[in-house]
This record gives structure tokens, sequence and C-alpha cells, in this order.
């Protein structure tokens, strides 16, 4: 069978940029094979030209157009062989106030973020029944567990891939495929555009990170690593936050300044 080689294979989607592109580069530098799939062809390119290009297989695709991703994950069996790994990392964050969301937009952040990533499963799970330490990781977001106004479409979608995630650990266990995933929070990426170059923005928003960083690609690629490895041989149906403590509180002397009320001791009842 083609790809029988000794590469194991991941496939990743969302891959020619961001946290994807970093998850790439991990799973090569840790001797895997990688299908990199994206609807950026230039990023696709651009990915293949560099120091991990040969060690990647790029499949263009769009994750909207969800009726050929089954058919593309057979035909990426046929060609490559069996994945060890699916990271369903693509992701699209579109923002509208509810009454101008529409249903285009639903049905773009759904199929990219949520039936997408399940058509591909559907398409490469039969096959990953077949390797051990077989293992899918969902990109999801802490937006799934802690809502952002004007966000919609995409908590909605995250939170229902968390909730794949748990249905696919309990169906899939048998079969020793795990199913985790990634909640990041705000991680340094494309996705945001020019808003990191902010500086109001980002002195605000670090008020929130107890780490008091925003996140790198890499940070959320470890995490994406780990849970695909056997040193996670135990764990599957969770899903890890990484943004450095923001869902663990608030710092509030951080968040308003000081205030005296912050120090008060309380005297103890006799
Ligand atoms: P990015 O914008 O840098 O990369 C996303 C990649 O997905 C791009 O290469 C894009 O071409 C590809 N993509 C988007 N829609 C696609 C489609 N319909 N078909 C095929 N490919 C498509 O974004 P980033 O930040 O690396 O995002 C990766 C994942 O992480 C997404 O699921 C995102 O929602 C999630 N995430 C990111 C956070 C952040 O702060 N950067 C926070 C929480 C979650």
């Amino acid at each position: 069978m083609p790809g029988s080689s000794k590469a194991p294979l991941a496939v990743v989607t969302g891959a020619a940029s961001g946290i994807g592109k970093a998850t790439v580069e991990r799973f090569v530098d840790e001797g895997f094979g990688v299908a990199a799939l994206d609807r950026s062809g230039q990023g696709l390119d651009r990915l293949k030209r560099s120091g991990v290009g040969t060690h990647i297989h790029p499949y263009p695709c769009d994750l909207e157009e969800v009726e050929t991703l089954t058919p593309l994950a057979r035909q990426i069996v046929a060609e490559l062989g069996r994945p060890r790994t699916l990271v369903n990392n693509a992701g699209v964050c579109l923002y509208a106030d509810i009454t101008e969301t529409t249903d285009e937009m639903w049905e773009a952040s759904l199929n990219t973020n949520l039936i997408g990533a399940s058509a591909l499963i559907r398409g490469f799970v039969p096959a990953m029944k077949q390797v051990k330490g077989a293992a899918i990781v969902n990109v999801s977001s802490r937006n799934a567990l802690s809502s952002s106004p004007r966000a919609a479409t995409y908590d909605a979608a995250k939170a229902a891939l968390l909730a794949l995630t748990r249905t696919l650990a309990v169906e899939l266990g048998g079969d020793g495929i795990r199913v985790n995933a990634v909640l990041p929070g705000f991680i340094d990426t494309p996705i945001h555009g020019d808003l990191l170059k902010d500086r109001v923005f980002v002195r605000n928003y670090l008020k929130l990170i107890p780490l008091n960083r925003i996140g790198k690609p890499e940070d959320i690629a470890n995490i994406i690593f780990f849970l695909a490895s056997d040193g996670a041989a135990f764990v599957t149906g969770q899903g890890i936050v990484a943004d450095g403590g923001q869902m663990s509180g608030q710092n509030y002397a951080k968040v308003f300044g000081e205030r005296a009320s912050f120090r008060i001791r309380q005297k103890k009842n006799r």
C-alpha cells in the first residue's frame, strides 16, 4: 500500500498559517510525514518551499465545500496510507451583531469550524481504526466556554466542536482512537489581522492574562502534539485550555488598578 513507509502520517487542516503551520513543523520535527490541507494554494506552496517541505504533501481544499471532504480523506488514505493523527485545526471567525448575522455566515462558520471536521473524520476513521496509537485533535477555542459579543457563529461552532470531541471519544474509544481538543486563548496569528499592532488593545488585553503575554502558535502546537502522542495514551474526551490563565479569573488589581480594599485583612470573628 502506498504510504506504508516508516514515517507515521499526520493530517493537518489549516496547515498554511498560524497554529496549523506550527503544528505541521512540530510533527515533521517528530518524524511524521504530513498531509497539509488548506484553501490557500499560495500558503501551501510556501509551506512546500520551506525547510519542512520535503515531508509535506499539500492538498488544497475548501472546508466550506463539505461534500468534497469525505472523498478527499479516502483519496489521501489511498495515496499516503492510514493516518495516525488527524488535527482539525482550520477555522474562521466571522464577527457581526446577531441582527446582521446571515444564514450564509452561519453556514460558512459551521461548515469550516465543525461540519468540515466531521466530514474528514468520517473519511479517515475507518483507516485510523487500524493504526495503533491513532488520535484526533480538534482545535476549538476558549470561546467554547466563554463567549464574545458579535461572535455567535464562532462561539456556537467551537462549543459544538468540543461536544463532538466528547461524543467521539466515547464512540471511538473501543477502537483505540483517542479524541481530544485544545482551546486556545489569544494567539498571535494572521487570524487577528492588524489587531496586535494596536498597542492600546494589547496593553488592555494583557490585563486579562495572568501569564502576561499573548500566546505563540508553538504554545498550541506543543499541546496538539502531546495530545496526539503516546504521552497522552490514557487521555480522551478532554479539552485543554491554553490561554495563559485567562479563564482562571481576573487579577482585580491588574484590571482596575490597585485599590486599598483589595488589601484589607479581615479581622477574625471571635
Ligand atoms: P490563521 O488564520 O492563521 O490560519 C487558519 C488557516 O485555516 C489559514 O491557512 C486558512 O487559509 C485556513 N482556512 C480557513 N478557512 C478554511 C477553509 N474553509 N478551508 C480550508 N482552509 C481554511 O488562524 P489560526 O489562529 O492559526 O487559527 C487556527 C485555529 O485556531 C482556528 O480553528 C481558530 O479558530 C483557532 N483559534 C485561534 C485563536 C487565536 O487567537 N489565533 C484562538 C482560539 C482558537
